[in-house]
């Protein structure tokens, strides 16, 4: 097996905070080697901050209204991500769009999960993008944040039917659940040093396999 070492991560929201429940959920329940050190959110009143405090974890609100410039800001944030010493930084529900003083603490070691199918529909309102262009599949997509929105490389994805009577609420519930599934899967093949960036694309390294070595054989 692949050595895999409890990831230390730090969590990004700014609203309910199912995907950090879920990523939570994952680890108590052994599914998942990592351990969030610290949630941050740049809404003081988001409920993923009493998630946090529910389960022992340091929980900082930073409003991005204090700071001056959005660099500002953000060297807030880096510096708790620094004093908690995350390595891998998860984006779950964080409604902002990452900026250079971020991307450049975390070089490739920032996800996001949207939920949709990109490059289809990115931004807000994703999934009643889907339902009014008349889609007949969405669902979401953990990726690699880049310097653009929704753009960086793909991990994974899964897809979710459009039902006939769906509504944007109903479609965002199904895809909901599958993101619960999905981030913690996504964070372990990670854990587990199973993911290789080459350009545009994540390479995941069959279950026990080096991912030094793997790929080079052809
Ligand atoms: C989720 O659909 C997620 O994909 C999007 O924000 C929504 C709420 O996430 N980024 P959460 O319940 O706050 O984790």
């Amino acid at each position: 097996m692949n050595a895999v070492h409890t990831v230390p991560i730090g969590v990004l929201a700014s609203g309910n905070g199912t995907n950090l429940q879920a990523i939570l959920d994952a680890i108590d329940a052994h599914r998942l080697d990592a351990a969030v050190r610290v949630v941050v959110s740049d809404a003081p009143g988001a409920f993923a901050l009493e998630r946090a405090q529910r389960h022992h974890i340091p929980a900082r609100a930073l409003e991005r209204k204090a700071f001056a410039t959005k660099k500002d800001f953000e060297e807030q944030i880096v510096q708790a991500l620094h004093h908690y010493g995350v390595e891998l930084v998860c984006l779950a529900g964080y409604m902002r769009i990452v900026g250079t003083t971020l991307l450049g603490a975390f070089p490739r070691r920032i996800l996001n999960i949207h939920p949709a199918l990109l490059p289809a529909f990115p931004g807000l309102d994703a999934q009643r993008q889907a339902i009014e262009y008349g889609a007949k599949f969405s669902g979401c997509t953990v990726h690699v944040v880049d310097e653009e929105t929704d753009h960086g490389p793909i991990v994974c994805q899964v897809a979710v039917a459009v039902a006939e009577d769906d509504t944007a609420e109903t479609l965002a519930q199904r895809i909901l659940k599958e993101e619960h599934r999905l981030y913690p899967a996504a964070i372990q093949l990670y854990a587990e040093g199973r993911l290789r960036i080459e350009g545009r694309r994540v390479r995941i390294a069959p279950p026990g396999i080096n991912p030094v070595t793997w790929g080079n054989e052809r």
